[in-house]
């Protein structure tokens, strides 16, 4: 199968690289010339683990490439994927589909032959509709169909998601691009990976539906583990205990700052006012969404108050900056609401995170940046982990106890044990768990 790929952000890169692994010719376009190039000398606009050598793999062997001129690539194409941006529109929350729209002219404009265009951008219901219509107006006399394919990657495991997903989802009725969607995804079919064929809206849906969900069983646990803090009970043995039940499930039970990133905040938002436009709100989620805004902000007094209420003055060595472990995606970040806090209240910031610095010297002012994560603790009179790195897990404690400046530690991620670092001789805070 041919296919072009509009947009190479994170969605379009892995997926383009995958689908060229998986033996089909892939061509990525993106109007960004620098980062077309950038791509040729097989520079990654993205931290993704993995990734490098998969696209200098399928380049070499000439199935994935990249250019600006999406002519060829689109009048070639048996799937024509849409995989650019939908940000959070300033003031409302909706989904900016200004970038989804552009691309659906220019597809119009360019393709021939029976054509699928499918949206793998996260796009509320009802956008399918749309970018049919806007095909259809610009060009009466097209042979197309408009299928709707949510990725369910997740950043830091996004290869490992889709290869070996739990479901793939494709929304369409037309017969035509169904059997052009099974060839694509032959592969999975051949490892029984569940293919959920659906109606597009129904497509559009499950996709926010899935992201919904997992926001809400994130805040369920941070608010468990607020309350296991008041009564003295432990929330990862709460997790465990509730998540073995097989109607729970164990995953996305791990309490922490509140959820970041550039989908769940983005996403919750736009379902929430996707359902109040349409009169059926979905009150659980407007409340995840302002519980977990809340809880981010709540977490700069955790730690003053772990730091005896007052960081005036005070050096803080902070461990994680990204979101979450395994990407350099600084994007609705608890760092950002944790670290200008703790900023205002006084305290000096020594950083430290293995891929997200540069992205953070753009949205963090005033802090500095260490080299390591020895370095940022080095002198400080606190060590704070805001995320769950690897490398993180087994630091040298005796080095850091040595090195810090009292004994202070703050765990936002409940890596370490509360009993060994009690032992260890440190004041040792984490989430929801007694000490
Ligand atoms: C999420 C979904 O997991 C993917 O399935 C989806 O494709 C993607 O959004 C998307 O819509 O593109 P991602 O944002 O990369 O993926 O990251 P997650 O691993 O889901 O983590 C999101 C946030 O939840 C992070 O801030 C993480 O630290 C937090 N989290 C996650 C917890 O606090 N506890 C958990 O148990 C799990």
């Amino acid at each position: 199968m041919r296919v072009a790929m509009i947009g190479t952000g994170y969605v379009g890169l892995v997926s383009g690289a995958c689908f060229a692994d998986f033996g089909h010719v892939v061509t990525c376009v993106d109007k960004d010339a620098s980062k077309i190039d950038r791509l040729h000398q097989n520079i990654m606009p993205i931290y993704e683990p993995g990734l490098d050598d998969l696209v200098e793999k399928n380049v070499k062997e000439e199935r994935l490439f990249f250019t600006t001129d999406a002519k060829e690539a689109i009048a070639d194409a048996d799937a024509v994927f849409i995989a650019v941006g939908t940000p959070s529109r300033r003031g409302d929350g909706h989904a900016d589909l200004s970038y989804v729209y552009a691309a659906a002219e220019e597809i119009a404009e360019l393709m021939t032959g029976f054509t699928v265009v499918v949206t793998k951008s996260t796009v509320p219901v009802g956008t399918g509709d749309e970018v049919e219509e806007i095909i259809r107006k610009k060009r009466p006399d097209a042979d197309f169909a408009v299928v709707s394919n949510p990725e369910f990657l997740r950043e830091g495991a996004a290869i490992k998601d889709f290869k070996i997903p739990d479901r793939v989802v494709v929304g369409t009725e037309d017969e035509r691009a169904k059997e052009i969607m099974e060839e694509l995804y032959r592969p999975l079919f051949l490892n029984q990976t569940p293919i959920v064929f659906t109606a597009r809206r129904t497509s559009e849906l499950i996709k926010y539906a899935a992201n919904a969900f997992l926001a809400v069983k994130i805040t369920f646990i941070n608010e468990m583990a607020d309350l296991c803090e008041a009564v003295g009970a432990n929330v990862q043995e709460v997790s465990r205990g509730i998540g073995l039940d097989g109607r729970i499930g164990k995953k996305f039970l791990n309490a922490g700052p509140g959820y970041g990133g550039s989908c769940f905040p983005k996403d919750t938002l736009a379902l929430t006012k996707t359902a109040n436009d349409h009169n059926s709100p979905v009150r659980i989620v407007d409340t995840v969404v302002e519980v977990n805004a809340s809880r981010k902000k709540a977490m700069a007094g955790k730690i003053i108050k772990a730091m005896g209420g007052d960081v005036s003055g005070k050096t803080i060595g902070v461990l994680g900056l990204a979101f979450k472990q395994n990407t350099d995606d600084m994007r609705d970040a608890p760092s950002l609401d944790i670290i200008p806090a703790l900023v205002e209240a006084g305290a000096k910031i020594k950083a430290y995170d293995p891929e997200a610095m540069e992205e953070a010297k753009h949205l963090l002012d005033g802090i500095d940046y260490a080299e390591n994560a020895y370095g940022a603790v080095d002198g400080a009179d606190a060590m704070v982990i805001l995320t769950e790195w690897d490398q993180f897990r087994a630091l040298d404690l005796e080095r850091i106890k040595a090195s810090l400046n009292g004994d202070v530690v703050v765990d936002l991620r409940n890596i370490y044990s509360p009993d060994d670092m009690a032992k260890r001789g440190f004041t040792y805070t984490s989430i929801g768990r007694p000490v």
